[in-house]
């Protein structure tokens, strides 16, 4: 027996024994309360934040998707003795860089404080499921990195997302990013709140932007991360004189919005392998008629599940959540957008914001409305498993209180740190976990096997029978 087939089975097996043991539909409150260290900042002065070494060296470099389908990447990096060139040279073997694309520089102040010359370049053009090699920088100064192309897009291609939210810049943190890059995940998809800078105030906002740039480095410039913004992205603060909304967080990180049609960075659509991504602004408007509302609506129309069967939606403030901080909240947005993330079956929502990990049953409430119908959320086939992950360790610290009774639409909910994996396997399976930083050791707490929306109704299974037999046939002739 393989160790994937093992795994599998032992993964059923939990399953099995974590819907016994959770009789109907009551959901677990997880009492497990894990020590943590506390929820302070690392100091700037420590190694963590380093700034590398040489005149105008490239420091806070992070990519992300560059397109549409995952043949390009904007790689993103900040100078700050001089502009500089903001040339990427890259290519298919470490030290070989038979390409070269050119980028953009951006500058801006917050308050007092000066950026440095921020890069943006777009390197596109590139191949499916392939290592390049990227180098940016001059002469001794010059850094080297590399990063993997997804597979082309299609149904059953194999890859493995993390999720990481409300990350900032503590102890916790950094355990967090440590036990994720040890998790396989292949591309992060960050549902809001960074660095945590603008609990600053002053210059200090602006340092730790950089300081935040430099931390996750480590990750961001070997994979991709998907970019949502939080509310810690907006920045409005008047009395330095900053009420440009997120200012900071524009200048520093982009994302492939004209891709996917849309007129805004803060929203946008990402294919992957075979998922179909969908960024929202939780902080831009999306009432009906407003260009996100008008965005999306396309967009879910142009979701195809017979190549992209994953259809997933990262956003910053949860719809269904029961813990006590930010109760609420995502109440604006259901009744605008429920119907249709029910109409379209999305698999998967991911949020943050509430830092304490919580997952929903699949549930719905657009039967009621302000005059009649169901008032209480039920459960619902069509409906996302809603999934909070805002637990990445910032220094506001843990959501430690739950709503008591835990509602029914509840599944499982745990104040502690930790990330999420989703392991896609093909067109109907995919391997979720939610893994608790605990002390030192990543500790997968919350296992779940998701059966794909799309592939699971009568009408697509019948056209899956067939497509197996049909490759058994074809492989048979040869
Ligand atoms: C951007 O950098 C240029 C060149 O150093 C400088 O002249 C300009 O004032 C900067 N702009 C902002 C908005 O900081
Ligand atoms: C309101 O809810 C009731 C009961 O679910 C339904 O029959 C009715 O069509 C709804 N009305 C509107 C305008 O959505
Ligand atoms: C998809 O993956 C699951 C889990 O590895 C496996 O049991 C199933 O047979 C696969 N289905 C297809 C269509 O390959
Ligand atoms: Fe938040």
């Amino acid at each position: 027996m393989g160790v994937k087939t093992w795994l599998f089975q032992l993964l059923l097996l939990s399953f099995v024994l974590l819907s016994t043991v959770n009789k109907g539909s009551a959901g677990i409150t997880s009492t497990f309360i894990r020590s943590e260290w506390p929820s302070t900042d690392i100091p700037l002065d420590n190694e963590v934040f380093v700034v590398p070494k040489g005149y105008n060296t490239p420091q806070q470099v992070h990519i992300t998707q560059g397109d549409y389908d995952g043949k390009a990447v904007i790689i993103s990096w900040v100078t700050t003795d001089e502009p500089g060139p903001s040339k990427v040279q890259y290519g298919t073997s470490e030290k070989q860089y038979s390409y070269s694309a050119e980028g953009i520089i951006t500058n801006y102040t917050f308050y007092n404080y000066k950026s440095g010359y921020i890069h943006h370049c777009l390197v596109d053009g590139l191949e499916y499921d392939t290592k390049y090699y990227y180098k940016i920088g001059v002469g001794d100064s010059s850094r080297e990195f590399w990063f993997q192309t997804p597979p082309k897009i299609d149904p059953d291609a194999h890859y493995t997302f993390g999720i990481i939210g409300d990350l900032g810049q503590t102890y916790n943190s950094l355990s967090t990013l440590e036990h994720y890059m040890q998790s396989g995940g292949q591309t992060v998809l960050f549902v809001g709140d960074l660095s945590y800078a603008d609990r600053y105030e002053y210059n200090d906002v602006g340092i730790r932007w950089d300081s935040w740039g430099r931390f996750v480095e480590r990750s961001a410039a070997y994979q991709p991360w998907i970019w949502t913004v939080g509310n810690h992205e907006i920045e409005y603060m008047p009395k330095m004189g900053e009420v440009v909304p997120f200012k900071s967080y524009l200048n520093r990180y982009a994302t492939p919005y004209m891709a996917s049609k849309s007129t805004d960075p803060l929203w946008y659509a990402i294919r992957r392998a075979s998922a179909h991504i969908i960024v929202l602004s939780s902080y831009s408007p999306f009432v009906k008629y407003t260009p996100q509302w008008h965005w999306l609506r396309e967009e879910l129309k142009r979701v195809d599940r017979e190549k992209t069967p994953w259809l997933i939606v990262v956003m910053h403030v949860p719809i269904y959540n029961s813990n006590e901080a930010h109760f609420m909240e995502g109440e604006s947005m259901r009744p605008v957008f429920e119907k249709w993330f029910i109409h379209y079956k999305v698999d998967l929502i991911f949020a943050g914001h509430v830092h304490a990990y919580e997952r929903s049953y699949r549930i719905s409430n657009i039967h009621y409305n302000v005059s009649s119908g169901d008032r209480y959320p039920i459960p619902d086939k069509s409906a996302p498993v809603y999934i909070t992950v805002g637990d990445g360790g910032n220094q506001e610290g843990l959501a430690g209180r739950f709503r008591d009774p835990q509602p029914d639409y509840s599944a499982f909910r745990e104040a502690s740190y930790g990330h999420s994996t989703l392991e896609i396997m093909n067109r109907t399976h995919a391997f979720y976990h939610w893994n608790r930083n605990d002390d030192g050791k990543k500790v997968a707490t919350d296992s779940v096997i998701f059966n794909n929306q799309y592939w699971a109704s009568n009408l697509q299974r019948r056209k899956l029978k067939k497509h197996q037999f049909m490759n058994v046939v074809s492989h048979a002739t040869y």
